[in-house]
């Protein structure tokens, strides 16, 4: 049994980590240290919040640690690293900030918006009435005029901004102001951007007219799966006192450590890694476009985050090419969302987004056969195993 137990493990391994071009946006890689972290002997302990367990001296002194970090690279007034997952901290913050019956204002999942926040997820778990923001599919973003009105007539209790499918910042320091005079609670969902946000590029939520920025910590931010609250004081102040015991009891203290350490991993090369990514994404976008693919927002310059999309107008022709791919080692989604963040941590530049457009268009519009396209795949990573953006080589 320990055999076949190890030896899937090692076959993914193997396959994921070493022979696959990874492009999914909603993943990253860790670097050395920061997975040393994650298996470290926090994983073994217990803390609560009302001082229940004894032994927790370093278990503290690490959620400090990190929490200070954390304010600091983001400049935000709270920070919390307890959240799960990205979606627990989505359900922590609507949970708080709206009640049954309220109506949250938030992309339609049709508009790239999170299923998980529509209403066969957190809205109809919580009784929330979701109402979509106006949107703008030719520029990919929500349309700022027509939500501004939406707002006006609507009055939602709660705005979320930030999505799944996400190339350019939303318009929250036009609609921020307008939502807040409305009574609204305003946040911003930002666990594909964090990353981004973290290095100064895209936007800044919190300084645009946010209360919170919270969401993933593994996407376009490189630490362990995990999620994260940022928040203004009074908001921050509200949140942290909601979460135990209600909707986080344990914390996962290696995944803290972790993620503690891969904020300051953040601090550190946060600018040169984000600007890397939109650079790659942009130049990947526009040789995938020069190739025939169907790539979004060419008048808009493509994208300015670490995703590019390329719009088959139907979720089965999206399948079918990603299959396609995957026979190559060429991992993607079905939208397709290409996401630039792992192979920039691995270091790759726009030399290498030109070798990965070419790659896809020989699997999926010249439709050669995938064995001799997995080995150039393979050939190419065996340069590219390292982690960049990280204290050590
Ligand atoms: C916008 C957005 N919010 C929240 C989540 C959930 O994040 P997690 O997978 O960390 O729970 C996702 C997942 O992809 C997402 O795209």
């Amino acid at each position: 049994m320990i055999d076949e137990i190890l030896s899937i493990v090692k076959n993914h391994e193997k396959w994921r980590g070493k022979q696959c071009l990874n492009l999914i946006p909603s993943e990253n890689v860790m670097s050395p240290a920061v997975r040393r972290l994650l298996s470290s002997e926090f994983g073994n302990r217990y803390t609560a919040r009302d001082r229940f367990y004894m032994g927790t001296r370093f278990t503290d002194e690490i959620e400090q640690c990190g929490e200070k970090l954390a304010r600091k690279l983001f400049k935000a007034e709270s920070a919390d690293l307890r959240p799960l997952s990205g979606h627990i901290a989505d359900l922590i913050v609507l949970a708080n900030c709206a009640k049954r019956g309220d109506t949250l204002m938030c992309l339609s999942p049709e508009d790239g918006g999170y299923p998980g926040m529509w209403k066969e997820g957190l809205a109809g778990l919580l009784g929330l009435k979701p109402v979509a923001f106006p949107f703008s599919k030719k520029d990919r973003n929500i349309a700022a005029q027509k939500a501004e009105e939406a707002i006006r007539r609507v009055k939602p209790r709660i705005v979320v901004f930030g999505g799944s499918l996400i190339t350019f910042p939303h318009p929250v320091k036009e609609l921020a102001k307008l939502a807040r005079d409305h009574g609204a609670f305003v946040g911003f969902d930002g666990s594909h951007v964090m990353g981004l946000i973290a290095g100064g590029q895209f936007q800044d939520p919190l300084r645009e007219g946010a209360y919170a920025l919270f969401g993933s910590t593994h996407k376009s931010f490189f630490g362990p799966q995990g999620g994260i609250i940022l928040a203004d004081k009074e908001h921050g102040e509200l949140l942290q006192s909601k979460i135990y015991p209600a909707f986080v009891d344990n914390a996962h203290w290696n995944r803290i450590a972790a993620l503690t350490l891969a904020l300051a991993e953040m601090k550190s090369f946060g600018k040169p890694y984000a600007k890397q990514i939109v650079r790659n994404s942009q130049a990947l976008a526009k040789a995938l476009h020069d190739y025939g693919f169907p790539v979004e927002c060419e008048h808009l310059g493509f994208t300015k985050s670490h995703q590019v999309i390329v719009d088959y107008g139907d979720y089965e022709k999206g399948r079918n090419v990603a299959e396609k791919l995957q026979q190559a080692n060429i991992i993607t989604d079905c939208v397709i969302r290409i996401g630039t963040c792992e192979v920039t941590r691995r270091g790759m530049k726009e030399r290498e987004m030109l070798r990965i457009a070419e790659l896809l268009k020989r699997t999926a519009i010249d439709g050669e056969q995938p064995n001799g396209i997995r080995k150039e795949v393979a050939k190419l990573m065996v340069d590219f195993q390292k982690t960049e953006y990280c204290f050590e080589s």
